[in-house]
């Protein structure tokens, strides 16, 4: 059973896309089981970057069958601008395989994630408006447009048909928005069938037939523990299953096929978007570490929000995924500071809490503190190079170290920088 789930066990962007391109060498499949190209995954090898969105970052490694899930949200149009820039870059798409029960994002989604937004006001969920959140609701209102579909302009017809007769009337009675023809649609998406149909296959029987002919599969989550629409922080979540658990359904593997589960946290945390986040830092620590970890979204560019590592978070992360492992990555960013902290409890009310609270009025309580320990720093020392983990500087071992008893499972991955190489495997493996 040699499968793995690579989580985030924040609230997004961790450096996913990193331990993925990190690991991924070892695997025989990378497989996307969530989410859209609300994901920006980063890699960087060798000072050059590249931003992933949609395609599994295993893409890089040519022994790798990428596969996007039954469990993501497809919208063609992203799907054909990365085609393209890999295929610039001489990236070969050749073994990439999507499932046919993905669902498509179609425009009426993007529109109205927008609209919806702005109906919300100072109560928006700071979405990526990609229409996320309307695909994977008509998903499970069973009135989605699957890949499968698409291949299939009969079937796409009328699916389109069946749909734009309710859509339309949200559009332009509720929202004032513009509507769609049937036939602007299926003109507009008749290309995108002859692009994807190459590479559409059941992934469901491809995975199930590699693990049982001994193959490894690498599991590369999207968004993360916090942003869950079920363990999240809930209602200002995306609208999957990000979790571990995620892996299973939206992949078509059973739990029993997974091994091995590693979360990754950022050395402190950020979020984008609204929602709470009771360790947030609004001055000049804060800033230092958005400026320091060029802490600004890949797919919106939004600054993000930035706070000191919760280890409450943490353990929850480790509970509901069954974590085996963590990373820790971007401990390179605390070199800025003479002290680090890490909040190990909340103090509620007076009361000290050590489990994050699953009772949202809790999290959102404005007498919720984080109770934090003050830890020393190794300001100014340049950890970039350092490849084992007897070279860090004594105060970012024992940093490490007080992770470890904090989350209760090993730290062992640490990102010392943003290149592939500018890392420590500490006791890592598959
Ligand atoms: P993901 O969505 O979880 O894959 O993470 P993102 O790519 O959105 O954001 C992580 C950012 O941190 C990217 O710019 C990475 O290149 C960068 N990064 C990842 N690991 C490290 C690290 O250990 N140190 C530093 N300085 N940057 C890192
Ligand atoms: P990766 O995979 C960080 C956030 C959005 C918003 C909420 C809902 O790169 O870690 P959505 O567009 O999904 O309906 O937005 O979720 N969000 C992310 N934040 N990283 C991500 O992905 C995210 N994907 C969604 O900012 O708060
Ligand atoms: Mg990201």
């Amino acid at each position: 059973m040699p499968s793995t789930v690579i989580v985030g066990a924040q609230w997004g962007d961790e450096g996913k896309g990193k331990v993925v391109d990190l690991v991924s060498d070892d695997y025989d499949y990378v497989v996307r089981y969530g989410g859209g190209n609300n994901a920006g995954h980063t890699i960087v090898h060798n000072g050059q970057t590249l931003a992933m969105r949609l395609i599994p970052c295993g893409i890089m490694c040519k022994t790798i069958t990428p596969v996007i899930g039954n469990g993501v949200v497809v919208d063609p149009h992203v799907l054909a601008n990365e085609l393209k820039t890999l295929h610039d870059d001489g990236i070969s798409t050749d073994k990439l395989v999507i499932s046919g029960n993905a669902h498509l994002i179609m425009p009426w989604h993007v529109a109205l994630d927008g609209a919806s937004e702005k109906r919300l006001g100072n109560k928006k969920v700071g979405t990526t408006k990609n229409g996320i959140g309307p695909c994977y609701q008509d998903k499970v209102a069973r009135t989605g447009i699957r890949v499968q579909d698409l291949l299939d302009p009969d079937v796409f017809r009328d699916k389109v048909t069946s749909v734009l007769a309710i859509k339309n009337l949200v559009l332009d009675k509720i929202y004032g928005l513009p509507t769609y023809s049937v036939d602007e649609i299926c003109d507009e998406y008749a290309p995108f069938a002859d692009m994807m149909r190459p590479y559409v296959t059941s992934t469901e029987h491809l995975l199930s037939h590699a693990i049982r002919d001994g193959k490894k599969v690498l599991f590369e989550g999207a968004q993360a523990t916090m942003l869950d629409v079920d363990h999240g922080t809930y209602p200002f979540v995306t609208s999957s299953s990000c979790t571990a658990g995620g892996a299973c359904t939206g992949s078509g593997l059973g739990p029993t096929q997974i091994q091995k589960v590693c979360g990754v946290s950022k050395a402190y945390i950020t979020r984008v978007g609204s929602g709470p986040f009771p360790t947030e830092q609004f001055g000049e620590d804060g800033d230092t570490l958005r400026s320091v970890g060029h802490e600004f979204g890949v797919v919106t560019g939004r600054p993000r929000r930035c706070g000191w590592f919760d280890a409450v978070v943490a353990r929850y992360a480790t509970e509901v995924n069954g974590l085996t492992d963590m990373a820790i990555t971007k401990l390179d960013v605390l070199s800025a500071f003479d002290t680090i902290k890490v909040c190990v409890a909340y103090d509620i009310d007076g009361t000290r809490v050590e489990d994050f609270p699953t009772d949202s009025t809790q999290v959102n309580n404005p007498n919720l503190k984080p109770i934090y320990e003050e830890l020393p720093g190794w300001k100014g020392v340049d950890i970039s190079g350092c490849r084992k983990f007897e070279e860090l500087p004594e105060n970012a071992q024992k940093y490490i170290h007080f992770l470890e008893q904090q989350i209760g499972v090993p730290v062992s991955i640490i990102g010392c920088g943003p290149d592939h190489d500018q890392t420590i495997l500490h006791g890592w493996n598959n």
